[in-house]
């Protein structure tokens, strides 16, 4: 096969030649710990427009803003108290999304007529020497179609997106494998507005207190996770430790630190964490070995089991 024109090495002069595209106001993928963006210069708004039509985006859903310096941070909010700083110094560069007062500078498309905006520092070298050669703020959003399960492999990017973009940089897998957390800082006390790969134990440690959990389908929770999500085509259920099913030979069923029953896609893993790094794409093979139910197993409430409950749970609903 031969590789799409698409896809650039995450070398030096791929990265030049992305920075280059972002400046130009194109659209361009690349990799960063928790999943694939879909980058866009985050002070142009027609840019940023871009991205929600590619993606196929509700526009009602904001975009979290990815710096390379706390400078850059400073540039994008018109305040960043005491609690947000310290937050930043514990967790950045990391999966961390802190949402604080949007400055003025900022078009309002990316932070959907919000008022407030989300930032990160992400901790993959390929997406900060982006940012940096930019020069500015790269507006990003997961880098699947709208409802996808995201990308954590430059080819996810390209099954959704690769007629719609203009360069996937690849970084190869990412080492989280789920979404940053989402913290609204401009509230007392803060909130988790989407549980991801910052836990809310560490989160607490630095704040003395452990922020509220998000009240979901609320106006006040993240706008992002009112929308399906998180899904593959084949239905999913979940099931406690230690309690796998007796799957047909239709279905898939991944287990952690077990070995998986015999069916069409038996994934046995080692750790949550692992889950994690892998949840997505096994829902894109599910779909590709076509899996009628794909059963996972669901770790418990700690650590990054919390993002992971809320990923399957997501995906297990019937609702849209
Ligand atoms: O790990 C990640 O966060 C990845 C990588 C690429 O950085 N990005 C990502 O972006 O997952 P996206 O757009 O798929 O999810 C962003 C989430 C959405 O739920 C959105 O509603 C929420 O962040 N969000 C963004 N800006 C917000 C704001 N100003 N207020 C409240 N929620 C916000
Ligand atoms: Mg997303």
């Amino acid at each position: 096969m031969v590789a799409s024109p698409r896809i650039v090495a995450a070398d030096p002069p791929g990265i030049a030649r992305a920075a280059e595209l972002l400046c130009a106001g194109k659209l361009v993928a690349f990799p960063t710990e928790t999943v694939y963006g879909l980058g866009a210069d985050g002070f142009s708004a027609a840019a940023v427009e871009r991205i929600f039509r590619a993606k196929g985006r509700p526009a009602a859903n904001p975009l979290i803003l990815h710096v390379a310096s706390r400078e850059m941070a400073a540039s994008v909010c018109s305040a960043i108290d005491e609690d947000a700083a310290r937050l930043m110094e514990r967790f950045w560069p990391g999966p961390l999304s802190i949402v604080l007062p949007r400055a003025p500078g900022v078009p309002a498309v990316v932070s959907a007529g919000l008022a407030t905006v989300a930032v990160r520092m992400p901790a993959h070298e390929v997406a900060l020497s982006l940012v940096r050669a930019c020069g500015r703020p790269l507006a990003a959003p997961s880098a699947n179609s709208s409802g996808r399960p995201s990308p954590t492999l430059a080819r996810h990017v390209l099954d959704d997106l690769g007629d719609r973009i203009d360069a996937i940089l690849d970084g190869g897998p990412c080492r989280v494998g789920i979404e940053s957390t989402v913290l609204d800082a401009t509230r007392r006390p803060f909130r988790v507005l989407r549980p991801g790969g910052a836990t809310v134990e560490a989160i607490e440690d630095v704040l003395g207190y452990r922020p509220e959990p998000a009240v979901d389908g609320s106006l006040a929770s993240s706008p992002g996770t009112r929308f399906r999500h998180y899904r593959p085509t084949c239905r999913v259920r979940i099931f406690a430790p230690g309690a796998p099913p007796a799957p047909s030979g239709r279905d898939g069923v991944v287990v952690i630190g077990a070995p998986a029953p015999p069916c069409r896609l038996a994934v046995s893993l080692a750790s949550p964490e692992e889950l994690a790094r892998r949840l997505y794409a096994l829902f894109r093979e599910a779909d590709e070995a076509g899996v009628e139910t794909l059963y996972v197993e669901a770790p418990g409430d700690e650590g990054i089991g919390r993002a992971l409950r809320d990923r399957l749970t997501r995906a297990a609903s019937e609702e849209d």
